[in-house]
């Protein structure tokens, strides 16, 4: 039996494993279609209709993200059909989205790809802008901030909700001009099931749910420095997003890439304060003979804490030593903690508080 689909994108043969999609042909081969709803992680809904093509045969443009790729199969992501449809459909966007000061869809400090879609390719006639009442309830979680005015309604942030996290804490409410996301009877997230988790934010292609205590930055000022949570050892890769010194967004890398595929939790997204906070140790402290702490340099410290413990080995044998690692650790971290027992002072005593 076979196992693959050949097909033709843009006049070029591209093979791809039966039960592709058609952008999924279009990506193999480098054809970049604009999406807004869609996300490796869920499934397939066709609901912004940004990544329409044109199949020979198919009387109606058919949504790359959702149209299953067939044995020889024609496709079209760029013939004029195609380009004039993204226009109209780009207008109709601009007609209902909060616009900045040139006309383009606002960014809130994170990028929107409805914008890049804007700048990419152009838009057709202006459409009257559509004057809906869509009041948000105020919401006090301390975390996710929801705009009504730049949701495209792409339906993104529930399907993440629902089919990554299994948490289902918001949803589409209203028709018409007035759909939008909400939580069951309006309430606040902390009164939902909602774990906090940021996912939501994550996959927003517009930036209608951002992060509130990183409201006012501006990610073009913003430099990414990846790095391994401490908040547990699974060993989640992060995104610190640092401006002018300091941690001010966490994101994780994309889909795919490393071990939390694209996924953080309400920790690991938020709980990073901790970083800039007044109240830090970040040098060394050793109790003097008086009892009292006093600041010391990294070396200064480890000599007296290896003497301390070689001193306890010389009067009582290697067994009276204990070493726990904590699970804020990384794996490798851990490791080290063992061979530092093991190795170094030659007793099995070790353990880590999470094996408990
Ligand atoms: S923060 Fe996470 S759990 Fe809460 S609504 Fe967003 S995706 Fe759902
Ligand atoms: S809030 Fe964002 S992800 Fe959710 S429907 Fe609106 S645009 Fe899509
Ligand atoms: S990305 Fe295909 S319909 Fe939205």
């Amino acid at each position: 039996m076979k196992h693959t689909t050949r097909l033709f994108v843009n006049g070029e043969a591209v093979e791809v494993p039966v039960g592709s999609t058609v952008l999924d042909a279009a990506t193999e081969i480098g054809v970049d279609v604009p999406t807004l709803c869609h996300e490796p992680r869920v499934d397939p809904m066709g609901s912004c209709r940004m990544c329409l093509v044109e199949i020979e045969g198919q009387r109606r443009l058919q949504p790359g993200c959702k149209f299953v790729a067939q044995p020889g199969m024609v496709v079209h992501t760029d013939s004029e059909r195609v380009k004039r449809h993204r226009r109209l459909l780009l207008s109709m966007y601009l007609a209902d989205h909060a616009v900045d000061a040139d006309g383009l869809p606002a960014e809130r400090g994170v990028g929107n790809q409805l914008r890049q879609h804007v700048l990419d390719h152009g838009t057709g006639p202006a459409l009257p802008s559509i004057e809906a009442d869509r009041t948000y309830r105020v919401d006090h979680n301390p975390y996710v901030h929801f705009d009504p005015e730049a949701c495209v309604l792409c339906n993104l942030c529930v399907r993440y909700c629902d089919e990554v996290e299994a948490v289902s804490a918001i949803t589409l409410a209203n028709r018409g001009s007035q759909t939008t996301i909400a939580t069951a009877d309006q309430r606040g997230l902390l009164d939902t099931t909602c774990e906090m988790c940021g996912g939501c934010i994550a996959v927003c292609p517009t930036g209608a749910m951002t992060e509130k205590p990183s409201i006012g930055s501006d990610w073009r000022q913003e430099e990414k420095v990846r790095t391994t949570c401490n908040f547990c050892g699974v060993g989640c890769q992060l995104d610190l997003h640092v401006n002018d010194g300091k941690v001010v967004r966490v994101t994780s890398p994309d889909p795919g890439q490393t071990v939390n595929d694209g996924n953080l939790c309400i920790k690991g997204r938020f709980a990073y304060e901790f970083v800039h906070h007044e109240e830090r140790l970040t040098t060394p402290l050793i109790r003097g003979d008086d009892g009292q702490f006093r600041q010391a340099s990294w070396e200064e410290a480890i000599q007296v804490a290896a003497r301390g413990l070689l001193g306890v080995k010389e009067r009582h044998g290697a067994d009276a030593l204990g070493f726990i690692s904590s699970s804020r650790c990384t794996g490798e971290e851990n490791y080290l903690m063992q061979k530092l027992s093991r190795a170094a002072f030659g007793t099995n005593n070790c353990h880590q508080c999470a094996a408990t």
